[in-house]
């Protein structure tokens, strides 16, 4: 995969399939604007790393679920490295609530960090892109509940849905400006989002056997999908999803 002379936007960056992709991106020649709302310490450690290794990153602190923190992370990939051509709707959070138990608070705070994060970061990505004329690619973390209900995370599966059509929607009408957008769509991945079910073994065992390749993946098996749909090996691929989950969908055993 070669990114040089690429520069990326990441959202949510410093933590889980973020942080992967993030190090996917700038192992491969990217140079990488890390958002992040937490845990500054690890953003800094992220860079320290990237540019150790010959890399280029900066970090940045934005709430992406407004449009100004949006504003401010593509301003600072323009400000510090030039231009903008991968920006990635990464930041995600979940409640873990049934339609029954769903108040209007947990809600509106899934369905901003979530969905309102990716459509304006797609918008304000997309014109960036068409501003320059060169083209560019939205990648937006979606998850295999863009599709496959999970009861008890009914606001999570609604922003992943939203997710879909987002993409497909965005990419018919962005496909003439040689701008591409596209889903990856992750099973279940260790990382904090998770992390009472990835520390509970019997848990972890039993999600493990619904899984065709009986494992739970590992983040940097996501950013390496991440890094090839970011690059001109996928420069056909758009207004689709690329589902990366062990076959867990097509239903595993123990389903
Ligand atoms: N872990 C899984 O099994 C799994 C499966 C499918 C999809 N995903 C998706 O992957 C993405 C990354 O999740 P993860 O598993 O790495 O968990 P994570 O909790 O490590 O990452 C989520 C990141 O989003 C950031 N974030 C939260 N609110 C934000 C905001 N307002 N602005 C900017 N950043 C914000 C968090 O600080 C964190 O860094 C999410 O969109 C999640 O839905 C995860």
């Amino acid at each position: 995969m070669d990114l040089a002379g690429k520069v990326a936007v990441v959202t949510g960056g410093n933590s889980g399939i973020g942080e992967a992709i993030v190090r996917g991106l700038a192992a491969a020649g990217a140079s990488v604007v890390i958002d992040y709302v937490a845990r500054p310490e690890d953003t800094a450690d992220l860079v320290k790393e990237i540019s150790a290794a010959g890399g280029k990153a900066l970090g940045a602190d934005a709430d992406v679920s407004t449009i100004a923190g949006i504003d401010k992370l593509i301003s600072a990939a323009k400000k510090e490295f030039g231009q903008l051509d991968i920006f990635v709707n990464n930041a995600g959070i979940e409640t873990r609530q049934g339609l029954l138990d769903l108040d209007e608070d947990s809600f509106d705070k899934v369905i901003s960090v979530n969905l309102k994060s990716a459509v304006f970061g797609t918008q304000r990505a997309a014109q960036t892109f068409v501003d320059q004329g060169s083209g560019g690619v939205v990648i937006n973390v979606s998850s295999v509940h863009e599709d496959w209900p999970m009861p008890g995370n009914l606001a999570y599966c609604v922003s992943k849905g939203g997710m879909r059509m987002l993409t497909r929607t965005a990419g018919v009408e962005l496909g003439p400006h040689g701008v591409r957008v596209v889903n990856v769509a992750p099973g279940a991945v260790a990382t904090p989002i998770n992390a009472k079910t990835m520390q509970d073994d019997s848990l972890r065992e039993k999600l493990e056997d619904s899984i065709p390749l009986r494992k739970v993946a590992d983040p940097a098996e996501i950013a390496r999908v991440v890094a090839f749909v970011a690059s001109g090996d996928a420069d056909y691929m758009t207004a689709t999803t690329v589902f990366v989950d062990g076959g867990i969908m097509q239903g595993g055993p123990g389903l």
